[in-house]
């Protein structure tokens, strides 16, 4: 009996050392402070779900923050994120990669822009290359992404920057050889539910109420696969990568479609297209996908 015990505690140690060594390979970590740390207001985030899963707050006293605890050369980052529902006017809630690097910053953002009850959630998204941002675009969300869990995920290799919603491309940045291009600067990933209603919604005219507070943002599955920095000095040029494969370099048939499709029906602001901004698109807005 007590050797038959044996055998199977050490079937069961053997699944999990296995399951283990799996979650490094494709970066899923099991737990949040596997691969982040609270950033802002430690008590206003709160571990759900056995550490599986968070929920971020905002109230009148303070927002709050995470960060990865390493830096990433290319990759993929993902995360399933339900946003703050009903009257989130006011509310922003971004998820973006960011060097740390001062005036010579890269940094990926998505920012989701709250709105009245009813009216649609914006995601805002900016590219900054070597210090120099002002590339907002704007898209408003076919869905409510307070309803449910959406993936959000920014990718990232040689070739070109994409931001996805579900499976559909929002945004392309493509590394035209003519173009400001983050190629050389490791980054983090970020996310903060904060008040921003000086700006967020309608421009600033709608404002948070505070009556509706706390407001909540839930996330969950989070997915980095990457290079990590410091760790092996050939993986970010290293092509067999999955993520530099060919499948990936361009958008595929479907995907272009699909981003076509965006930006022709929710796309309401391209700084590509604001001449009051740009009297010349810059270069990065001609270079196709
Ligand atoms: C909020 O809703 C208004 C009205 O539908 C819309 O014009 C705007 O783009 C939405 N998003 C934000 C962030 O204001």
């Amino acid at each position: 009996m007590a050797l038959l015990l044996r055998k199977i505690a050490l079937v069961f140690v053997f699944i999990y050392s296995v399951s283990i060594s799996l979650i490094s390979v494709f970066g899923r970590p099991a737990t949040f402070v596997e691969d982040f740390r609270v950033t802002w207001s430690e008590n206003h985030i709160r571990q759900i779900e056995g550490g599986r899963a968070i929920q971020l707050v905002l109230d009148r006293y303070a927002g709050c923050g995470f960060a990865s605890k390493r830096k990433y050369l290319f990759g993929r980052v993902s995360m399933k994120i339900k946003l703050v529902p009903g009257d989130s006017a006011g509310t922003v809630t971004a998820f973006y990669m960011n060097s740390d690097t001062d005036t010579v910053r890269d940094e990926l953002d998505f920012e989701f822009l709250g709105n009245r009850t009813g009216q649609p959630y914006t995601v805002q998204t900016n590219v900054f290359a070597h210090g120099k941002g002002d590339r907002e675009q704007r898209v408003n969300l076919w869905f409510d992404p307070a309803a449910d869990f959406h993936t959000y995920s920014i990718f990232w290799n040689h070739h070109h920057i994409v931001f996805y919603v579900d499976d559909v491309p929002i945004r392309v940045y493509k590394n035209s050889g003519r173009v400001p291009y983050p190629t050389s600067q490791p980054m983090g990933v970020y996310s903060t539910l904060w008040e921003a209603d000086d700006w967020a919604t309608r421009g600033g005219l709608e404002k948070i109420d505070w009556s509706k507070a706390p407001f909540y943002a839930y996330y969950k599955d989070f997915d980095i696969e990457g290079c990590t920095v410091p760790g092996p000095g050939n993986c970010a040029t290293n092509p067999s990568n999955w993520w530099e494969t060919i499948n990936y370099q361009a958008l595929s048939a479907i995907e272009a479609r699909k981003y076509r499709w965006v930006r022709l029906n929710h796309m309401i602001y391209d700084y590509c297209t604001d001449r009051s901004r740009y009297p010349v698109a810059p270069p990065e807005c001609t270079a196709g996908i």
